[in-house]
């Protein structure tokens, strides 16, 4: 099964983040991972992390705020972590295989990168090849209010091919709790990727998953 990847940048949602990569590789997904310095800023903010960038074992990240996973597999994904500049990277390359990109939280400046097409750093540069081998690009940007240029570039991303997915939980299906609001946009992530995952309850069928 191809490998997700999934970008952390430096807006707010930590939480959003974490829970996608813990759904993903406890469902059996393998998973390139790559996180910039701003994410473990916000990271340090709101969930406590003190990572280092330089030392970095990923697989701490899939024991900070645990919780169930529906569907969890016995054979849980892999998990590979890739540094901003690690241009040798498969995930920088069109002919290493994906089932998709996620960039979540995406900072404006990461959206700001990847509508331009400025591949500076590993995350712009493997969003880019998402786009051109059209393949899918989820973005899940976090910031209020939206200047011009952040609608301009939002624009310009989804003119490309790309899935502009905002950190906007809704509340008609009565969260009783922030993990409720996290799964939510987490499991929008998951129906975007068509990757079979059933986090939460759909409307029109209460208590039911897809799992
Ligand atoms: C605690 C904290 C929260 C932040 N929240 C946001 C945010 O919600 N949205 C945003 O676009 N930037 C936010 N920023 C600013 C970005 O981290 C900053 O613009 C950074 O340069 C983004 O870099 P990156 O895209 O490489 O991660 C936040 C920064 C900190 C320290």
């Amino acid at each position: 099964m191809p490998s997700v990847v999934l970008a952390m940048t430096g807006a707010s949602g930590a939480p959003y983040g974490l829970r996608l990569l813990q759904v993903l590789i406890r469902t059996g997904h393998d998973v390139h991972l790559l996180v910039s310095h701003a994410a473990t800023r916000v990271m340090a903010a709101e969930v406590g992390l003190d990572l280092d960038l330089k030392s970095f074992d990923p697989r701490v990240l899939l024991e900070t705020q645990v919780r169930p996973v529906p569907g969890t597999t016995e054979s849980p994904g892999r998990l590979w972590y890739h540094g901003l500049t690690d241009f040798s990277a498969p995930v920088a390359s069109g002919s290493a295989p994906s089932a998709g990109m996620v960039i979540c939280p995406c900072s404006m400046g990461t959206l700001a990168g990847v509508a331009q097409g400025i591949s500076s750093n590993l995350i712009h540069r493997a969003a880019d090849v998402h786009l051109k081998e059209r393949r899918k690009l989820i973005v899940v940007p976090r910031e209020t209010p939206l200047s011009m240029i952040h609608l301009e570039n939002m624009q310009r991303l989804t003119a490309a091919g790309g899935i502009v997915l905002p950190a906007m939980p809704g509340f008609y299906h009565q969260p009783q709790s922030i993990d409720d609001l996290v799964d939510f946009v987490v499991g929008r992530i998951c129906d975007q990727l068509q990757l079979g995952i059933g986090l939460t309850s759909r409307w029109g069928t209460p208590g039911e998953s897809d799992s």
